[in-house]
């Protein structure tokens, strides 16, 4: 049976390739998907996630519009990466499809409600609605199965030294989220930097026919460009899908039962995600940190699951 997923995103160009893969994938039952302020204010990242759904031919997924803030702190949108409008490259068409009048939080718990069965959440954002979701509905985690977060880096950062954009935008967030004590998994840095959207990548997409696939090579183009420009890397990690194929393929990604906590008062250090691998803190792990991923592997996921759609 295919897991049942919410995904809760800031797209971003990264973004959308996680919501085609838990679209496309035969183990993924995507059951809505709830938008951040992050990559770039609320506003865009809801339309952007409208968009590529639609482009899709992804229907009967709801969409919701979640917190366009982070919880204490500043929005300082990734336009460096992502551009004015969350997803710079193509020319955006108008979605036929229209966002769920719910908040985020609502679609989270009626979601949660109607599933069923423990539910799980990947969030590919700062993690703001999920932090919400568990301050207002304390009771209602028991029906999450997990959460597996792309955020953090067991070394260095990418918008601070020590702070990946996610983490940084909204550390409060994360601290609330893993201090739920739900099974939290942190796909960070450290292995989504193993995915890189190289020439073969590009062309085997390309190669793929279809419309998702075309849009997508327009969405990489940019991503690539920026992430040369930024970040020195002319071939830019595509992080957040890896989130979305540990809960499809357990397998493509490794992990260690680990400590993690979220710097929040450091100077230079806020957002940093410290992750005691050796066990010097003597705290009891609280997390599953990804330490390494079957880059083959996660690339046919994601080709295969963009080949399932329009
Ligand atoms: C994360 O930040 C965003 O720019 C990406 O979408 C990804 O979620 C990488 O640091
Ligand atoms: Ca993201």
């Amino acid at each position: 049976m295919p897991t049942p997923v919410i995904l809760d995103c800031d797209p971003g160009h990264d973004d959308v390739f996680a919501i085609w893969l838990a679209a496309g994938d035969p183990e993924i039952d995507l059951r809505a998907i709830t938008t951040v302020g992050g990559n770039g204010k609320l506003a865009h990242t809801t339309y952007n996630a409208r968009v590529v759904t639609d482009l899709a031919g992804i229907a009967g997924v709801p969409i919701s519009a979640g917190a366009d803030s982070p919880m204490v702190r500043l929005l300082a949108p990734a336009e460096w990466i992502h551009g004015d409008n969350a997803l710079g490259g193509p020319e955006l068409p108008q979605p036929a499809v229209a966002a769920d009048p719910r908040t985020a939080v609502e679609l989270i718990r009626d979601t949660l409600d109607e599933a069923g069965q423990p539910v799980t959440i990947v969030a590919t954002g700062p993690l703001t609605n999920i932090g919400m979701f568990a301050r207002i509905h304390p009771d209602r985690l028991p029906l999450i199965k997990e959460i597996v977060w792309m955020g953090g880096s067991t070394g260095r950062g990418n918008v601070t030294p020590y702070a990946e954009f996610n983490a940084w935008t909204d550390p409060e967030a994360a601290a609330m989220v893993l201090g739920t004590g739900l099974p939290f998994t942190m796909i960070g840095l450290n292995v989504t930097h193993q995915v890189l959207v190289t020439p073969g990548v590009m062309s085997r997409l390309g190669a793929i026919g279809n419309r998702t696939a075309a849009f997508g090579v327009e969405l990489l183009n940019y991503f690539n460009s920026t992430y040369e420009t930024d970040q020195g890397m002319p071939q830019a990690p595509l992080h957040d899908p890896v989130a979305v194929a540990l809960v499809a393929r357990p397998g493509l990604v490794s992990t260690v039962r680990t400590r993690l906590d979220i710097e929040l008062r450091g100077t230079e250090t806020a957002g940093a995600t410290s992750v005691d691998l050796l066990g010097k803190l003597k705290r009891p792990p609280n997390a599953s940190v990804a330490t390494g991923v079957d880059i083959e592997g996660f690339w046919g996921l994601v080709e295969d699951a963009i080949r399932a759609l329009a």
